[in-house]
């Protein structure tokens, strides 16, 4: 379905500081949870509301309250935990599970490791991971949530290349991409370039 790219000025320039080499694992996981929450922002804009009648301590009033929903976040390990926080501090009523999958070293295929869901299948819900490549992985975890059952579906990233965006419109249409950035395509080893590097061990500190 749609790709949202989400050029928010607060984003953008904090992609800008995670993108250069010289930014370190602390400030780079700060940043990661900040854009977690404001691209949040933008994935929750259409959600819907209903009237309920409250009472200010000055009169009665006709408010807003969500009435969609409810919401799980899944990051795909381990990278997509770095946008978990930020999500959460929007959405604190949310469920997390979790997908386990690394990419092979050679074949650069995901291979799967974990899965565990909270109850609540017609739960939204929004997986996360910052480095969209060549989709294999996103591809990957979308199939699985489909075939556990559920059915609404987005995409959170940082970062996607258009052969990773590709990949999921062309395997699971109806499934929304929102990114803060497209990026010019992967090199040899299918890395995104110009990119950040390996999320995951900017992250975590891991090499
Ligand atoms: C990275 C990233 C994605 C995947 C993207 O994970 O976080 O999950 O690669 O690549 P793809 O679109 O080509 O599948 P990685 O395998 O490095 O695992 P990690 O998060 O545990 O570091
Ligand atoms: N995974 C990453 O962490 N970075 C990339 O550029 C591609 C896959």
């Amino acid at each position: 379905m749609a790709l949202h790219i989400i050029n928010h000025p607060m984003v953008q320039h904090k992609l800008t500081i995670m993108r250069k080499k010289e930014t370190g694992t602390r400030e780079f996981r700060e940043l990661l949870k900040e854009i977690g929450m404001l691209m949040g922002y933008e994935i929750t804009r259409d959600f819907p509301l209903r009237n309920v009648e409250i009472e200010t301590p000055m009169q009665p009033m006709i408010a807003h309250e969500l009435s969609g929903k409810k919401v799980v976040v899944v990051p795909i390990l381990r990278a997509g935990l770095g946008m978990v926080e930020g999500l959460l501090t929007l959405i604190p009523a949310a469920k997390v599970g979790h997908i386990g999958m690394y990419r092979d070293e050679t074949t650069h295929e995901p291979v799967f490791y974990y899965y565990k869901m909270p109850d609540g299948k017609d739960r939204m819900v929004i997986l996360t991971d910052p480095m969209l490549a060549t989709g294999g992985s996103a591809c990957d975890a979308i199939r699985r949530l489909k075939q556990d059952g559920y059915s609404n579906i987005r995409m959170m990233c940082l970062v996607a290349a258009p052969e990773g965006v590709k990949r999921v419109q062309m395997e699971h249409p109806e499934v929304d991409i929102y990114t803060a950035a497209l990026d010019d395509g992967l090199n040899e080893n299918c890395y995104i370039l110009p990119g950040l590097g390996d999320a995951g061990d900017r992250i975590f500190g891991t090499k």
